[in-house]
């Protein structure tokens, strides 16, 4: 199967910098289509030049997020997200035969082994592992018995039904094909739900597949890129050759 990368990106001064790393990482994955939906309202040069690297198959879609959600405390890249899998509906629900492939939702700033990949190939319906720094602690992490996920390790929320991050799991095409109204909501989503609820709407605890040894190795990190210092930006443009950060 395909693996299909959804990655919501914005502009920032670290964003050339993510999307170098994500590509990197990317590159050295077979048979992965990267679908990288900017938040904006056009697609940007930035993004576009990433686009069209050799070594990557990759769609390029954009969508802004609507101001009033922009806002600390709200979810982010839910829109963006929407995007992506109307993208991967629209081409793939009339196909015939049914195309093999599992999406993974991989957020700009994480840090993604390679081994990870091989993992989530093998989903047959909906697959989860642990998520390295994250929730206030080390790790979060599916507690398996018998080859089944019966509860969560974790440090926050842990009401929350699946206690897990964006970056803790994937989907076959064909259940986001057969679930056609699976969508992130931004109407009574709460910060940190999103991934419950999105989840809620395709699967159950139960049906969830365990991978990486049963969910007993660490794969994937959720880095945080710090926010960088400016200070020291001049107001006007000082340099003297226009340069492509
Ligand atoms: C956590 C989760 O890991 C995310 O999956 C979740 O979307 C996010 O919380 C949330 O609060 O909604 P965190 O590291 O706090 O992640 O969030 P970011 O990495 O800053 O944002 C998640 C994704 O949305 C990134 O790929 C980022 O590029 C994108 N984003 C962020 C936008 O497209 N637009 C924005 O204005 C902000
Ligand atoms: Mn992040």
């Amino acid at each position: 199967p395909v693996i299909y990368a959804i990655t919501p990106t914005y502009s920032r001064p670290v964003q050339k910098a993510e999307l170098t790393r994500l590509a990197n990482t990317f590159r050295q994955v077979a048979r992965l289509h990267w679908i990288l939906v900017e938040d904006a309202a056009v697609r940007t040069e930035l993004v576009s030049r990433f686009v069209a690297r050799d070594g990557l198959t990759c769609t390029h879609l954009h969508v802004p997020t609507p101001r009033r959600y922009k806002r600390p405390g709200l979810p982010r890249a839910t829109e963006q997200r929407n995007a992506g899998l109307a993208w991967l509906r629209q081409r793939y629900q009339h196909l015939l035969p049914p195309q093999p492939g599992v999406l993974f939702f991989a957020d700009n700033d994480n840090t993604y082994s390679l081994e990870l990949f091989q993992e989530m190939r093998t989903t047959r319906k909906v697959s989860v592992w642990p998520v390295g720094l994250v929730g206030g602690r080390r790790y979060e992490r599916p507690i398996v018995e018998k080859g089944k996920v019966v509860g969560w390790y974790t440090g926050w929320r842990a009401d929350r039904p699946f206690a897990i991050d964006m970056a803790g799991f994937a989907v076959s095409l064909q259940v986001i094909l057969s679930n056609p109204k699976a969508v992130f909501k931004r109407r009574g989503s709460q910060p940190g739900m999103q991934e419950s609820d999105f989840l809620k709407q395709i699967t159950t605890v139960e049906e969830l597949e365990p991978k990486a040894n049963n969910c007993t190795k660490v794969l994937v990190w959720h880095t945080r890129t710090e926010k960088v210092n400016l200070a020291n930006e001049p107001k006007y443009r000082l340099d003297t050759v226009k340069i492509e950060v």
